[in-house]
């Protein structure tokens, strides 16, 4: 069968499968194309430039990224001078047209990717109002300050929510605007060193779409209008970030023989945990029947399982209960004789005592319930 390149990248490109990066600012030369609301991380320099304001609000917008210096380079003095802005905005150099380098940019949010591919999704899905395009993928600022770890980074994951509607009824408050919305209201956690915003949301009016429409001069409109958008703005990293510090615990537990020791534990909803299972034999003889279980539990794409054989059964425990697997199935002599397991929850403190057999019946059977749901 031979397809024509050309025709194929018609049809992918008319059914919106594939798009040209920044098509309405002429695109990239040479760049791979997006795929659906996957946009390009290597800005053309029209998407920021369609809009001064665009680049002032990332030179100015965080206060932390006021950089205050004692010894300052202007006037060479060794005193405090006033706070200089900086620009957050992270450049490489592309070769757009032979021997002749243009600086691009890294995108510094991954909303800016939707509104530009904003004609040709809507074009090629023929969505009526409302409607929403989502995108998850890298972003880059030139933070000054990089502190709390992960909470501040200059390569960050974000995931954001353009939702395109024509109603003005939106109840956000009208503090800390930034110059592209009408109205904001972000959601702030207390993270271990204080509250910190974990999530921006704004009523963007049709600022970016009308921008991009009069610095491209296509056609953003829907029948006769421009889309009003409010949008959803997740720092991936800060949203886990919070889910850790909330998860993480630290307990004091005893064994059966009434030894206190420390456990870490992540309390984490199952639907988060890095496994939902895990596959424990409590001697070699059981590796055999504990892979089968193993491998039968694998065909499940509901969940995730881990297989768990090496330690003492009380360190396992430990290692399992630290990354917040949900369940522990340990098999003993007696799965060899009636093919029970004994079903360990996250959140049973004590070690090996769990493994006597009046004990197989805990945590309760809304857990079997739960497991065999799935399998
Ligand atoms: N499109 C709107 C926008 O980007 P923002 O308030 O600048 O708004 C949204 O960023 C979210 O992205 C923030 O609430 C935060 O969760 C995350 N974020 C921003 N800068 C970050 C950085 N340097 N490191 C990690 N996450 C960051």
């Amino acid at each position: 069968i031979s397809v024509k390149e050309k025709d194929l990248t018609t049809y992918l490109k008319h059914c919106g499968f594939i798009l040209p990066n920044a098509e309405i600012y002429g695109g990239l030369a040479n760049s791979p194309y997006n795929i659906g609301c996957d946009s390009q991380i290597i800005t053309h320099p029209q998407v920021l430039e369609a809009s001064e304001e665009y680049i002032r609000f990332l030179e100015k917008k965080d206060q932390d990224n006021y950089l205050v210096s004692d010894n300052c380079l202007k006037c060479g003095k060794n005193k405090f001078c006033s706070p200089r802005q900086f620009n957050l905005l992270l450049t490489t150099n592309l070769e757009i047209t032979e021997g002749k380098e243009n600086i691009v940019y890294l995108r510094p949010e991954t909303c800016q990717g939707i509104f530009v591919n904003f004609p040709s999704i809507q074009r090629s899905t023929h969505r009526p109002l409302p409607f929403g395009i989502g995108q998850m993928g890298k972003s880059f600022r030139n933070e000054i300050t990089l502190h709390h770890g992960i909470f501040r980074t200059r390569e960050f994951e974000q995931m954001e929510l353009e939702f395109f509607c024509q109603s003005e009824e939106i109840d956000l408050k009208n503090e800390e605007l930034p110059h592209y919305a009408k109205k904001t209201q972000d959601l702030y956690f207390q993270y271990h060193f204080g509250w910190g915003e974990l999530c921006s949301n704004s009523h963007r009016g049709n600022y970016d779409l009308s921008q991009h429409r009069q610095h491209s001069g296509k056609d953003f409109r829907i029948n006769g209008i421009i889309p009003e958008v409010v949008e959803s703005s997740f720092g991936v990293e800060r949203l886990m970030l919070a889910i850790l510090e909330d998860s993480y615990q630290k307990e004091t537990i005893k064994n059966a023989q009434g030894e206190e020791s420390e456990r870490e534990v992540l309390k984490l909803s199952p639907l988060l945990a890095p496994y939902l299972v895990a596959v424990i034999p409590l001697e070699k003889s059981l590796r055999e029947k504990s892979h089968q279980l193993y491998c039968e539990l694998l065909k499940n794409p509901l969940f995730s399982v881990a297989y768990e054989e090496t330690g003492n059964i009380g360190n396992r425990y430990r290692r399992q209960d630290a990354i917040g697997t949900y369940y522990c199935l340990t098999l003993d002599k007696q799965t060899l004789q009636d093919n029970t397991v004994t079903l360990r929850h996250l959140y049973m403190k004590n070690t090996d005592d769990n493994l006597s057999p009046n004990k197989k019946k805990e945590p309760g059977s809304d857990a079997l319930i739960y497991l065999l749901l799935f399998m």
